[in-house]
């Protein structure tokens, strides 16, 4: 995701744009940058940095930032590192037409190949410069107007896109156009806004116009706003009146930014798997995996590090690899890793798992690892972050920024990374069961809609949090795939709710555990329909036995735990390898719920950072 805001009207447009940016922040802020049509009409200025938009700030503080029109954006990275050449605004060959854009244009490297054939040269290695070189070239080569040119190259992209354009060749107009990403006009007295939301116009009118897919808005000064569709027919417009204040705007409606990124999941999981698993087939197709082949082929054993909720992701990555890559896997806390005395040689591949990619345990391990040879892999969310640079080749699991501390939408993304990287080393080993692999593909095909389905626990979860909001411990117990669950549902409960909150194998209760139970502990049980299953029921008549309460998160349908458990979740069937991922909703809404109830601070819970970039 990325933010872009535009602005032509009767006020600086310089300073509008940087608020809004700030605004749109929560969308990505790996670099950013402005580009202004000054009063002369003969000069557009172009400034953009790496980094935050303060940055952005600093670099033009002694800038000609002046001009009454102009486009923004705020970007997270997916084509070309974070730096100063790939921020946007894009500006054609001529220098005369800018364009910042969200989305992804799939189609890009068949557009450049064909511009380059015609002589263009490319400074950057974004998708976005080659839509405005593509508008430009139009432009050029038909002697058409602007407005023809952008429709004449949106038509010719394949992707998602929200895009603003400004040209000096006409400098009282602002062009914007969508398709799957979001775009809203603000109209306000003479003068009007375009932005990836309503938070940068809010504070300026409440009159807005969302753009539908294939739509061009065509924002001239002093005349009305048009909208047309790709055959340049005229459309009425549906001008509606904002309700939401600015901090509600920015998380999308919801409360917290946590419950914002529990309901993002069917889209991030679509966002994860999107041109690496087909549309049919279990091929799964991860660039790192197929530029290191030999790595792979060759490698003896497999060491995971990372901390916290993605050493939880790193546990089921584990099973993974060794149920379908057949390549033993050890899991390790970064903090212990980095002070421990490994035996590693070349032959070992270390995964890096890390959210933030800024996790300074994380990354002295990594330093560690490569000190001893080993070849290191990520599994990152921040493209170009530091851990992201620091190893040999990754995978990033492509999100979107998480701003809750608490992780819910970057475990998830992690969980089918694994699951992907497991099916292509399989793959690549000779050792992927084709029944498997299949049934996994369909699984991860099928599970935006899985998640879909199993968000609408969310009221019974409400309700039912409101029966555990002030108990002092809960236990959590879950088998193989989802022992590692049980430990995640249990980290999320205790970092937002500050209740005491265990995660423990369902078979290990005998072995202590047990001496805990009592009606003031109540216990999640996992309990999906898989091979466990009956296991998992006598462990649940044991807490039952002794007056504990149990929750239970259960394949739909399972009348036996309905018998014996006091409250059951029911989520969809899934293959018990891809399990995880789906059981991991309920326990997030569990814990979110519940801290809600009890007055926490859900996005930024005491004592804990988002990125623990310090040991
Ligand atoms: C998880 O909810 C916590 N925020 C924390 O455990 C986090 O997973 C851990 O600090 C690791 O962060 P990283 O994934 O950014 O490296």
């Amino acid at each position: 995701m990325c933010g872009i805001v535009g602005y032509i009207g009767g006020r600086d447009a310089y300073d509008i744009l940087i608020k809004g940016l700030h605004r749109l922040e929560y969308r990505g802020y790996d670099s950013a940058g402005v580009a202004l049509v000054n009063d002369d009409y003969c000069t557009l200025n172009v400034y953009k940095s790496r980094g935050k938009v303060s940055e952005l700030e600093r670099f033009c503080s002694e800038k000609d930032t002046t001009g009454h029109l102009g486009i923004a954006h705020t970007r997270w990275a997916t084509h070309g590192e974070p730096n100063d050449v790939n921020a946007h605004p894009h500006t054609a060959k001529s220098g005369r037409i800018a364009l910042v854009h969200n989305g992804t244009i799939e189609n890009y490297n068949v557009l450049k190949e064909a511009l380059e054939q015609q002589g263009c040269t490319f400074r950057s290695e974004t998708d976005t410069e080659v839509l405005v070189q593509l508008i430009d070239y139009i432009k050029t080569s038909t002697h058409c107007s602007t407005l023809e040119a952008v429709r004449g190259a949106l038509k010719e992209v394949v992707g998602a896109y929200a895009i603003a354009v400004v040209d000096l060749d006409n400098p009282d107009m602002l062009i914007g156009a969508r398709k799957s990403s979001p775009l809203v006009v603000g109209v306000g007295e003479n003068e009007t806004f375009l932005a990836s939301d309503a938070t940068p116009i809010v504070e300026y009118t409440n009159q807005v116009v969302y753009l539908n897919d294939d739509e061009i808005a065509i924002i001239e000064r002093g005349k009305p706003l048009q909208v047309i569709n790709m055959d340049n027919e005229p459309l009425e417009i549906d001008i509606k009146t904002l309700k939401m204040s600015v901090s509600q705007l920015e998380k999308g409606g919801y409360p917290h930014f946590m419950l914002k990124e529990i309901f993002e999941q069917p889209r991030t999981i679509r966002d994860c798997i999107r041109g690496r698993i087909g549309s049919r087939g279990s091929k799964v197709t991860l660039s790192g995996v197929i530029e290191n082949k030999e790595r792979f082929l060759d490698a003896h054993r497999i060491v995971i590090v990372a901390c916290g909720t993605s050493w939880h992701a790193g546990l089921i990555g584990k099973r993974l690899i060794e149920d379908i890559a057949r390549i033993p896997v050890s899991v390790e806390y970064a903090s212990e890793f980095r002070y421990s005395n490994p035996v590693l040689s070349s032959h070992d591949i270390v995964i890096a798992i890390s959210q933030s990619g800024e996790t300074a345990d994380t990354l002295a391990a990594i330093k560690m690892a490569r000190e001893c040879g080993a070849f290191v892999y990520g599994v990152c969310n921040v493209v170009g972050s530091s851990i992201a640079r620091a190893t040999d080749s990754g995978t990033y699991i492509h999100v979107g920024p998480e701003i809750g501390v608490a992780s819910t939408k970057a475990f998830t993304g992690q969980v089918t990374v694994l699951s992907m990287l497991a099916m292509a080393i399989g793959e690549l080993r000779g050792t992927l069961d084709p029944t498997l692999g299949a049934a996994m593909a369909d699984a991860l095909r099928s599970l935006p809609a899985l998640i879909e389905k199993t968000l609408k626990l969310n009221s019974q979860i409400e309700h039912l949090s409101g029966v555990y909001t002030y108990v002092h411990n809960f236990l959590y117990l879950g088998r193989s795939y989802n022992f590692p669950s049980a430990l995640e549902g249990a980290l999320k409960l205790k970092e937002i709710s500050y209740i005491h909150a265990e995660g423990y194998p369902a078979a290990e209760m005998k072995h202590g555990p047990i001496a805990l139970i009592d009606r003031e502990l109540p216990t999640v049980f996992i309990a999906p329909d898989d091979a466990m299953h009956e296991k998992i029921i006598s462990n649940i008549q044991q807490v039952k036995a002794r007056g504990g309460a149990v929750i239970a998160v259960v394949t739909k349908g399972d009348k036996t735990v309905a018998e014996i458990a006091d409250h059951i979740l029911e989520i969809p069937s899934v293959p018990e390898a891809i399990s995880p991922i789906i059981v991991s909703i309920p326990l997030q809404l569990l814990a979110y719920h519940i801290a809600v109830k009890k007055g926490c601070n859900v996005d930024m819970p005491r004592n804990l950072a988002k990125s623990v970039t310090v040991e």
